[in-house]
């Protein structure tokens, strides 16, 4: 990409993107970013960018989570510890169903801005602008806190440094020690629920023992005492992504300095747009939201523009269709790719697609929807003979109810209990984990098909 500029995107058509009035603000807080240091080097994107590639070839799989929007108020060391804690224990409990490594990326440290299926909502007959994340302008449903304030995007990248300075810390102070991780008592208290889980979870706890006993004690073993833990967000907001924007100097190449890995939405992922004109130039890793408009032709000519040289790990396709609607989505796509020879990673955000509105008037999302679109994924992967490279939640550390069903049934009346999400709802820790530890059974049985059919 020898000729792109950082801002590019400013001649293409943008959607869904604040229109600040205070021009001289807006330049202020640009320049001021653009003087900052990045928050991740190029070297770490490009390790992930490895690991990604082997996820595209089935020997390694991908778990992508975190909240659907962080917010200010929400900022602290405890939401950010129990969201890295439950998103290790679930790579465990997927690491023992798929026998390889699991790629850990949290949706943490900038996921900020939020694309909205309307401009404006009404409440009690008053309509105002919508939400668009803390970094754009607040949830607070008055005229002035929904006027869209440059300033936040200073306050997101120091909140975004200190998640990430603390995760960073987490990564490799101790905490990720394989036997802190492994406290599976973590909302799983009742006897029953403990039973359900019990053969996989006694397995796993044998073999730490009996790795301990061997002398690979996690007090000594740097591998077992650090993992590698990276970050990721929608690059929605072009202007902070923009300033964010370094040209790294080992390579020669662009990076985009926000996070690890950026996405496109689904609604922002139009071939000629603004958002994909900027994701075309920087070197990290790259994801693409596909949900069920996404045409063969669409997808073709965003993946020439985006990965032209065929990259492995540099692209992910984020299939986002619904439970019930993945074997009318996902096979045109699948053939779209393989007609290309292209190198991708496909993974499941089984949320998006499965929103609805409770009885109770909240938005939800019950876990047996979840749960059905991983496994369509699975099912249509393996008839098509492809790679199911990995899962994506949006999912919290804390005891929420925000998304209803799961072991520790939470109904329609619980949900407003602590509902406290700033957009989407998200899977509560339990439910989290309870679907690591369904997702690792499909994965162990996808292996053992895989086996036998070597093997006969
Ligand atoms: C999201 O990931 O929070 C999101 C808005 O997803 P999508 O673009 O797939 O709707
Ligand atoms: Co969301």
């Amino acid at each position: 990409m020898t000729n792109w500029q950082k801002s590019d995107w400013r001649n293409k058509p943008r959607v869904q993107m604040p229109d600040y009035t205070d021009a001289a603000a807006l330049r202020a807080v640009e320049g001021r970013l653009a003087s900052y240091p990045p928050l991740v080097f190029a070297g770490e994107a490009r390790k992930l960018k490895k690991q990604l590639g082997a996820v595209s070839r089935g020997e390694a799989f991908l778990l992508q989570g975190g909240d659907c929007a962080e917010s200010f108020s929400e900022f602290g060391a405890d939401g950010i510890r129990d969201t890295f804690k439950v998103m290790l224990q679930m790579a465990m409990v997927l690491t023992y169903g798929a026998k390889v490594p699991v790629v850990k990326v949290g949706r943490m440290a900038g996921q900020m801005a939020k694309p909205r299926s309307a401009p404006t909502e009404t409440v009690d007959g008053v309509e105002l602008p919508s939400y668009r994340g803390d970094i754009i302008n607040g949830f607070d449903f008055t005229a002035e806190s929904r006027i869209p304030d440059p300033e936040r995007m200073s306050q997101a990248y120091m909140q975004a440094a200190a998640t990430l300075n603390l995760l960073r810390a987490f990564s490799t102070g101790g905490f990720a020690n394989v036997h802190e991780v492994h406290k599976w008592t973590l909302g799983f208290t009742d006897a029953n629920e403990v039973k359900k889980y019990s053969d996989m979870a006694a397995r796993i706890s044998d073999t730490l023992d009996f790795m301990e006993a061997a002398g690979l004690s996690t007090d000594t073993n740097h591998e077992l005492q650090t993992v590698d833990f990276h970050t990721s967000h929608e690059a929605l907001l072009l202007e902070y992504e923009e300033a964010l924007c370094r040209l790294d100097s080992t390579s020669g190449k662009w990076l985009a300095g926000s996070g690890h890995m950026i996405w496109i939405g689904d609604r922002t992922r139009q071939p000629d747009g603004a958002h994909v004109e900027f994701c075309k130039g920087v070197q990290n890793p790259i994801g693409l939201k596909c949900g069920p408009s996404m045409t063969s032709g669409h997808l073709k000519s965003l993946m020439a523009s985006l990965n032209p040289e065929n990259e492995a790990g540099r692209l992910t396709l984020i299939a986002r269709f619904g439970a019930g609607s993945v074997g009318e989505h996902l096979p045109r796509l699948i053939k779209a790719v393989e007609e290309e020879g292209a190198n991708v990673v496909w993974t499941c955000d089984a949320m998006h697609g499965n929103t609805i509105k409770s009885t109770t008037g909240y938005k939800t999302r019950p876990f047996d929807s979840v749960l059905r679109e991983v496994k369509e994924f699975f099912a249509v992967h393996n008839a098509e003979g492809t790679v199911p490279g990995g899962v994506h939640f949006e999912m919290t550390g804390k005891d929420v109810t925000e998304c209803t069903g799961g072991i520790r049934a939470v109904t329609d009346e619980d949900l407003s209990s602590r509902y406290h999400t700033a957009c989407d709802p998200r899977l509560n820790a339990s439910q989290s984990l309870e679907l690591a530890f369904l997702v690792s059974e499909e994965l162990s049985a996808r292996r053992s098909k895989l086996q036998q059919a070597k093997a006969g």
